[in-house]
């Protein structure tokens, strides 16, 4: 992959991926910005103005669903149809359905933005959107799929770069995923009731909910890793082999981890306890991955020292590693009996969200926006170094405080007096989290004041004359 003879960069097609690129940026501030909203609202409730749409139950999917599907996912069009090009060395397959899916993908994302503040909501999480939503979203990830395998197919290389395959697996088995959870039964044009119930509707949600973080938050994102990490090093990845065994056991295992967000409900005791098995499995191909991705730098970790961009990615592995340590840890169903329901969940939401997903994202656009406009090098690497410490920094705040508050919660929660009565009052939980989420807010304001130095250095590169930054090393 690293010195093939591949086309120029002009004979790629790379409006599509320039329009993904931007418009992750884009939501990327608005999502997060959100979501400081709703971290100040859980310290001042008085912000929600005592309107309707703006109520923290209302904000906090909107905040969900732009964080995910329109900043992360269209990070994901973004790389993947760079990266499927590039290692394809062809074009893109059916440039006009390319365009229909940006196109689609942004009508879909307005439609989040203007029906969740309105409540409509189908009410699962993370699949929230109602079904003539639903609807528009299948078509626009059929064209998807389309597209990029359509490009895989007509490729002029003989093999098919690991990158490729992370990708593959994500778009299909996010289609099979939304397409089984969002069965539904329409009774307006703007409310419908889940095909499936009780237990049954817990599991189908929670078998989505879940691989939609291993298949949408990791192995899309593993992809973006297995091309990026390497390119931005200059070295191979450290072993294809490793990569290939990372791919299958990733998949096989991730699909069953489901039933550990159902710990202690209706849902068989069985079958919670092959989540939390399978979970516990799971951490061995998630740290493989990770540390093929870490030791790519074999060779080059002076680069650390110099490369703000190769800091991005490497710390964005070292935050995978530590939310996929966490997670199987948290499926044990012993330590989710003081976990769940508490700020620790959130914590490692945002140690996977934050620290991998968007810093691993980020350090991927750092290395992609420059190339596609024909430049080396961002407008300003001082920004970009600056960004990092932001980014690390607030993220850190992040997930310590919640990783406090939520430890200290699940204790109080089941703190009991000598008589048996409980020693706190749930109320007295919440004052005693407070501080922690001002903290909390505050790595909130560190994130995105990061996002709006990228936005500025963005623009900046892109409106650069030609010659006034360093060329690309190679098209
Ligand atoms: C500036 C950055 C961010 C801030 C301040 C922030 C803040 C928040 C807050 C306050 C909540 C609600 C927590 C609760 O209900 O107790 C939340 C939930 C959530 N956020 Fe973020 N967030 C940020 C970035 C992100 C990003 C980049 C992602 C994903 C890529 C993300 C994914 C999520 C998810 C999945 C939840 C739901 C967690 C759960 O149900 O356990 N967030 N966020
Ligand atoms: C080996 C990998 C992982 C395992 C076994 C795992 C396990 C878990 C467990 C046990 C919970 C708590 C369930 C509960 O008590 O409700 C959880 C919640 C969650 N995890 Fe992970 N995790 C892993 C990696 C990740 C990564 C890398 C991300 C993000 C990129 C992530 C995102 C989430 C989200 C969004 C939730 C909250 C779901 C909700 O209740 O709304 N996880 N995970």
């Amino acid at each position: 992959m690293m010195n093939h003879s591949q086309p120029q960069g002009a004979d790629y097609n790379y409006t599509v991926v320039r329009q993904f690129a931007l418009t992750t940026v884009l939501w990327g501030i608005i999502g997060m910005t959100v979501g400081v909203l709703i971290a100040a609202q859980l310290i001042w409730p008085q912000l929600n103005f005592e309107t309707p749409w703006l109520t923290y139950s209302r904000l906090r999917p909107l905040h969900t669903n732009a964080v995910i599907f329109a900043f992360g996912t269209s990070a994901l069009f973004a790389t993947s149809y760079y990266i499927v090009q590039r290692t394809c060395q062809t074009r893109l397959f059916a440039p006009k359905l390319a365009a229909f899916t940006f196109w689609g993908w942004q009508a879909i994302i307005l439609s989040a933005v203007v029906t969740l503040p309105l409540g409509i909501t189908s009410g699962k999480e993370y699949a929230e959107l109602e079904w003539p939503i639903d609807i528009a979203i299948t078509i626009v990830w059929v064209a998807y799929a389309v597209v990029f395998f359509g490009t895989i197919i007509k490729r002029t290389t003989s093999h098919i770069y690991v990158a490729n395959w992370f990708f593959g697996a994500f778009i299909i088995t996010v289609a099979v995923l939304h397409i089984v959870n969002s069965m539904s039964v329409p009774i307006s044009l703007w409310k419908s009731y889940s095909l499936y119930a009780g237990a049954v509707d817990a599991m189908v949600q929670w078998w989505y909910g879940h691989n939609a973080v291993g298949f949408l938050l990791t192995a899309g994102f593993l992809g973006m890793m297995y091309y990026f990490v390497p390119k931005q090093a200059g070295r191979p990845v450290y072993s294809y082999r490793l990569s290939i065994v990372h791919f299958w056991a990733l998949i096989a295992l991730y699909i069953w981890a489901g039933p550990h967000h159902l710990h202690y409900t209706a849902l068989p005791d069985w079958t919670q306890s092959l989540g939390m098995v399978m979970s516990l499995i799971l951490f061995a191909p998630s740290w493989g991955g990770m540390i093929n991705g870490i030791m790519t730098l074999s060779g080059a970790w002076h680069k650390l020292r110099t490369d703000p961009v190769l800091r991005f990615l490497v710390v964005s592995l070292s935050f995978y590693g530590m939310s996929t340590f966490e997670g199987p840890m948290m499926a044990i169903k012993t330590v989710n009996a003081l976990s769940h329901y508490t700020d620790w969940t959130v914590g490692h939401v945002h140690s996977g969200a934050l620290g991998w997903v968007a810093m691993v994202s980020i350090g991927s656009l750092y290395h992609l926006i420059p190339a596609i406009y024909g430049h080396g090098r961002m407008y300003s690497n001082n920004l970009v170094n600056v960004h990092f410490w932001l980014a690390t920094i607030g993220t850190v705040l992040y997930i310590v405080s919640m990783w406090i508050s939520g430890v200290m919660q699940g204790l109080m929660w089941r703190a009991v007096n000598s008589d048996g009565t409980l020693t706190y009052s749930f109320v007295e939980s919440i004052e005693a989290s407070y501080p922690f989420y001002f903290v909390r807010f505050l790595g909130g304001v560190f994130f995105v004041t990061g996002m709006l130095l990228m936005a500025y250095n963005v623009i900046k590169t892109v409106k650069a004359p030609k010659e006034s930054l360093p060329a690309p090393a190679e098209a």
